[in-house]
């Protein structure tokens, strides 16, 4: 009996903070965005946490439980949605999990996770820690004492390695289809990863304000640019793309 695996179509989505902007998340470099509120080098940065590890502590247990609350919007469900008929790969900036609650099921984060923490001493122990709060005199996620400058939250500041580059290169160079959402491009070595698109792949953008994403210039040619929010656009595009495969 020949096993007819049909090959599925192969489908890249690069999201940014904008896509859970809808479930009530804050973007970053929008008006009221965390960077326009908060000092990015105090809070993101391995020389910010060494300066003052129970001040990042606060600040990513305040996004922890506020993500931890938050519902996936219909932009991931839409998404999730994809994979009744196309091999889908999510690549995500965003910390939160909410691609993955949607029903996503290969997502690769470039920045961390939020509900994720670990020693500085044993990098490799990663603990999923939801959105425990830790403080002074509870237990830390092994169980010992908490001592915040212990541990840090599995997140990639600024200055520090990306990983899964090369594995999200190859999946967006295989893709025919790549729909970037929610993101303005500006950080790297993740906004290039765009230019990995094949020239012949369908290439959709959706944002509220394209511009800083669109002159970002890491988009090749034949960016079909749409504005808007991403839970109401997310959902068209993929309709049409169920609707070519029903
Ligand atoms: N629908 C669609 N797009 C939206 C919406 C929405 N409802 N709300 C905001 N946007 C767009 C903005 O116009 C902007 O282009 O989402 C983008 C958010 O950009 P940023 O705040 O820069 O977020 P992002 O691109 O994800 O940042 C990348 O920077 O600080 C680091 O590690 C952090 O992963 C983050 C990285």
């Amino acid at each position: 009996m020949l096993n007819t695996t049909t090959k599925l179509e192969k489908i890249v989505v690069f999201s940014g903070a904008g896509i859970s902007a809808a479930s009530g998340l804050p973007t970053f470099r929008d008006n009221d965005g965390l960077w326009q509120k908060y000092d990015v080098y105090q809070l993101a940065t391995p020389e910010g946490f060494a300066a003052n590890p129970s001040l990042v502590h606060q600040f990513y247990q305040s996004r922890r439980l506020a993500a931890a609350k938050a519902q996936p919007n219909a932009a991931h469900l839409a998404i999730a949605a994809l994979e009744q008929h196309y091999k889908v790969v999510v690549i995500t900036q965003n910390v939160d999990n909410l691609h993955e609650r949607a029903g996503s099921t290969d997502v690769i984060h470039l920045h961390g996770k939020l509900n994720e923490m670990r020693m500085l001493a044993k990098p490799d122990a990663i603990f999923d820690v939801g959105d425990t709060e830790f403080s002074q005199g509870s237990h830390a996620p092994d169980g010992s004492i908490w001592q915040p400058e212990k541990w840090r939250p599995n997140i990639v500041w600024f200055g520090e390695a990306v990983p899964n580059l090369m594995l999200a290169s190859e999946h967006i160079s295989a893709a025919s289809k790549v729909l970037v959402v929610g993101s303005s491009l500006q950080v790297e070595p993740a906004a290039s990863l765009l230019l990995s698109a094949k020239a012949s792949a369908e290439k959709h953008l959706i944002d509220k304000q394209p511009g800083q994403a669109a002159k970002a210039n890491k988009l090749s040619q034949g960016f079909n640019v749409q504005q808007g929010d991403a839970a109401m656009l997310v959902p068209k595009l993929v309709g049409q793309w169920l609707e070519a495969k029903s």
